[in-house]
């Protein structure tokens, strides 16, 4: 390694070498050798004889000779030095000059015996200097504000404490009083719950959203089915407990359901996971119900099985699915086919009528089903119960054959005892000038007649032509034996779900119902899954309308026990 000067004198230099540390609570410690070499390296560079580690030294600094007129130093890169504060590239230095390399400072020294110079070197500039420095110009620090950490600390904590435990906790022993009468006696008072509000209620408990021991009777303690119960004592239960003893059931809490701080709307009980948790392995959990397992409506929901009458003298309804071409028993006779037919339907009045479903059916008021069909408002106009082609506007009431019987008794008994009668085949009694009164034996014989009037009519009124053509007649021995079998019309189809006609009302009836092919009441008319699952999907569908289970089914159903008992109740 060759440096760009001239040596003159002896070649070799013994040197006293000093490292000054200085330690942070004053005073020195000093570290020394003695070396003895040609001429004197310094740098970073682990070469150097003077090592100077900090990282703001270049590895080649500066190199110093002994001369013949003394020690002679000069900078061996492109880094100046500086000599007793002046910039300087080299110098000839003596006793007391202070020579600046970077961060360090050299001190040429009386050197001692034996030696022929003696230098110290001390960091004067240590690297965490620079930045304390820059901290202290841009004065983030807490203390630099004049305040402690710990104080702050210590201040915060007490606000946490006082405010979010002390105040709710203590306001609960301030108002003990009124918190037992429920909501209504915190009104006025000042509640220091709210400091612990998980989030915005239920709009419909919002009215008492603040007195969260309404709900939270016990500090730590999940909701109790009895908080809830103190306002919902007659929310139903969804299966009956008795029958279906399945933990699950019994033992729900409300809140596994209906988790409250979650916003304005029932949130959870969207979530189909609510019924599916169950349903979508019900029978292996409850092996005795009769139900099918769900999982979700689009992929997985059994074939719809309405509830029809099967045994209408037994009055047995039975579930059937529509895969497996159920047949109602209504007793009541309908052809669809028939009445949809123009040409058929000539009316008494003359002339013909088209009718449309709607003639028929109505819906009911708030637009879910239909109105139940009833005889008197949609089938007499052109079914007239009439009887006697003398009286050809009287008619029968529609209804209990007893009542038919009397109505027809009393009708010719009245003609019989009044006279008048045109027919030829009438005894003169009944043929007699109106007004005029009878003997004994002709008011016997006027009864007579019209007894046999009566059953007469009654033949009539029960055969084919009349009751007979929309039911099936039973006649005894005696007309008074005669009667209709019971008419079992369905008024739910569908009773475990839920339908709205009116939310439906842009598709005409025969995409759901293929009523007009219909020859017979036993056709069951009822649109089979596949046609619901044209625009309804399961909850996850993005393609078709997304239908969680509560779309189409109720829950706590009015004909269950209710979930919480009342004698529980009465014990609070
Ligand atoms: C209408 C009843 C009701 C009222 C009033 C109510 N909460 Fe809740 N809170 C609930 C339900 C339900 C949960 C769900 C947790 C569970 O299963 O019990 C809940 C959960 C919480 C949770 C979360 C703890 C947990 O178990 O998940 C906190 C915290 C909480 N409520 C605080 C409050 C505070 C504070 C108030 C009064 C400002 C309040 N609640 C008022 C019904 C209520
Ligand atoms: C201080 C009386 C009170 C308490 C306690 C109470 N509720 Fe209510 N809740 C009401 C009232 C009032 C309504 C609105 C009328 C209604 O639908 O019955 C309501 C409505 C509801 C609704 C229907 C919300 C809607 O938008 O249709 C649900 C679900 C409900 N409460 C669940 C609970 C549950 C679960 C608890 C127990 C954690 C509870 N409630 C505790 C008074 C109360
Ligand atoms: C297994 C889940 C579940 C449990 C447990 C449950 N509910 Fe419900 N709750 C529902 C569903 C589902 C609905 C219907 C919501 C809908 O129609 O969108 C509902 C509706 C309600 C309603 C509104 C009633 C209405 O007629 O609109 C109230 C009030 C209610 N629940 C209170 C309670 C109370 C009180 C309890 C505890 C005794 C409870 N629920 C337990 C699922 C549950
Ligand atoms: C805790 C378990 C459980 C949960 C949760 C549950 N169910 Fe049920 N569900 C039952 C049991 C048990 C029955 C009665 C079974 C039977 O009658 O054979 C039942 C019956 C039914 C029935 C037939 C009702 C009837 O009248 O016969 C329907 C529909 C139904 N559940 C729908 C739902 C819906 C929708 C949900 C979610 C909102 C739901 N279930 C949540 C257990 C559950
Ligand atoms: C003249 C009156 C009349 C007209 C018009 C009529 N219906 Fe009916 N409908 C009935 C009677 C009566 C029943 C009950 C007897 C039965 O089950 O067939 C009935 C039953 C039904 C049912 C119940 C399901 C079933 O299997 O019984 C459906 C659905 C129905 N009709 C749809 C229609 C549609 C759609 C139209 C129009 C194309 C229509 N009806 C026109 C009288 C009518
Ligand atoms: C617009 C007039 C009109 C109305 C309204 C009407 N019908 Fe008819 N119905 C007729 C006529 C006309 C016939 C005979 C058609 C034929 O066989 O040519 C008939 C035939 C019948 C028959 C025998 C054929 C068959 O369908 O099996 C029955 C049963 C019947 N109607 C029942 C009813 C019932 C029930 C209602 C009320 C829900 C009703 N009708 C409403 C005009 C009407
Ligand atoms: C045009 C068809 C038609 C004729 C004709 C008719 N009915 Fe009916 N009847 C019905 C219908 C439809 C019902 C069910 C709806 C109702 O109650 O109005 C019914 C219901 C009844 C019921 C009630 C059955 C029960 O189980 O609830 C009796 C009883 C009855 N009819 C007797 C008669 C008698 C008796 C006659 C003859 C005098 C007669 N009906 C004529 C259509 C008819
Ligand atoms: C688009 C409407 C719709 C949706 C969505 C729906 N269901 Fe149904 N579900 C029905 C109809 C309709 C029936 C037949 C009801 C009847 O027979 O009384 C039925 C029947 C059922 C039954 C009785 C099954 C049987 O054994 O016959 C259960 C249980 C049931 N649904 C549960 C569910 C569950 C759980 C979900 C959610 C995953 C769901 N449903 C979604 C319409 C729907
Ligand atoms: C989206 C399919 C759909 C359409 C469209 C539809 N219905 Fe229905 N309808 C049903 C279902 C599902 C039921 C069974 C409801 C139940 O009883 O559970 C039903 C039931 C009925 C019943 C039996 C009585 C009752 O209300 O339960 C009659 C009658 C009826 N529909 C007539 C009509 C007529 C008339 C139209 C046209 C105006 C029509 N429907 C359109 C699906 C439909
Ligand atoms: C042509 C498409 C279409 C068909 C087919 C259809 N639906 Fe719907 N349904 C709809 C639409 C659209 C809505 C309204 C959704 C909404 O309001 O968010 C709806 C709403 C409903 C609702 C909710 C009613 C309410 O009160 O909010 C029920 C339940 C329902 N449908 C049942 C059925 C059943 C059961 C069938 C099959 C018999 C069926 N739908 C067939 C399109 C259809």
């Amino acid at each position: 390694m060759f440096y760009p000067f001239f040596t003159i004198g002896e070649v070799d230099v013994d040197l006293r070498l000093a490292f000054l540390t200085r330690r942070a609570k004053g005073g020195v410690s000093t570290k020394e050798e003695s070396i003895s070499v040609e001429s004197v390296r310094i740098g970073r560079g682990t070469e150097n004889e003077v090592y100077l580690p900090d990282p703001r030294v270049p590895l080649r600094m500066a190199v110093m000779h002994h001369t013949a007129t003394g020690l002679y130093v000069e900078a061996a890169g492109t880094t100046d030095l500086r000599l007793n504060g002046n910039v300087v590239r080299n110098a000839q230095v003596a006793v007391g000059d202070v020579v600046g390399i970077g961060p360090y400072e050299i001190v040429v020294e009386e050197p001692p015996e034996g030696k022929d110079a003696s230098i110290s070197v001390e960091l004067v500039q240590p690297m965490g200097d620079d930045v304390k420095e820059l901290l202290a110009r841009s004065g983030t620090s807490l203390s630099a504000g004049g305040m402690s950490k710990r104080l702050w600390a210590w201040l915060l904590f007490l606000v946490i404490v006082v405010g979010f435990v002390g105040l709710p906790i203590g306001g609960q022993f301030l108002h003990s009083g009124d918190t037992s009468n429920g909501p209504a006696g915190m009104k006025n008072a000042v509640s220091f719950d709210i400091a612990w509000k998980s989030g915005e209620m239920l709009d419909a408990h919002k009215f008492f959203a603040d007195d969260c021991a309404a709900c939270h009777q016990t500090a730590f303690k999940m909701t109790t089915n009895e908080a809830c119960a103190s306002c919902h004592s007659n929310v139903r239960h969804h299966a009956d407990p008795v029958g279906f003893p399945d933990e699950k059931l019994t033992e729900a809490r409300c809140a596994s359901c209906h988790k409250d701080h979650q916003g304005p709307r029932p949130l959870m009980i969207e979530n189909q996971t609510v019924c599916t948790d169950c349903h979508q392995d019900l029978r292996n959990d409850v092996p005795k119900t009769t139900l099918v397992n769900v999982s979700d409506f689009g992929t997985d929901h059994p074939q719809f099985r309405p509830t029809i009458s099967t045994d209408p003298a037994k009055d047995i309804w039975t579930r059937v699915s529509l895969d497996d071409s159920p047949k109602e028993l209504s007793n009541l006779k309908f052809s669809h086919t028939i009445h949809m037919d123009a040409k058929k339907m000539r009316l008494p009045s003359g002339g013909t009528k088209q009718l449309a479903c709607a003639s028929c059916h109505v819906e009911e008021p708030g637009g879910g089903l239909m109105r139940k069909i009833d005889m008197e408002t949609q089938c007499a106009d052109c079914h007239q119960l009439t009887f006697d082609p003398s009286a050809p506007k009287r008619q029968v009431t529609h209804g209990k054959p007893k009542v038919v019987l009397r109505e027809l008794r009393e009708f010719y008994a009245a003609r019989a005892l009044e006279g008048g009668v045109v027919e030829p085949t009438a005894p003169a009694a009944v043929r007699r000038r109106p007004g005029t009164s009878l003997s004994v034996p002709e008011r016997k014989e006027a009864l007579e007649w019209s007894r046999e009037r009566a059953v007469r009519a009654a033949a009539y009124m029960f055969s084919a032509s009349q009751c007979g053509t929309c039911h099936v007649v039973v006649k005894g021995d005696k007309p008074s034996d005669w009667t209709v079998r019971p008419v079992r019309l369905t008024e739910r189809w569908q009773p475990k779900s839920v339908f709205n006609h009116a939310k439906h009302s842009d598709m005409q009836c025969a995409d759901c119902h293929q009523a007009a092919e219909s020859k017979v009441s036993a056709d069951v008319l009822l649109p089979k899954i596949e046609t619901c699952r044209n625009c309804h999907g399961g909850g996850e569908t993005v393609s078709k309308v997304p239908s969680t289970c509560t779309m189409c089914h109720g829950f706590h159903t009015d004909d269950q026990p209710p979930m919480v008992k009342p004698k529980e109740m009465a014990q609070k």
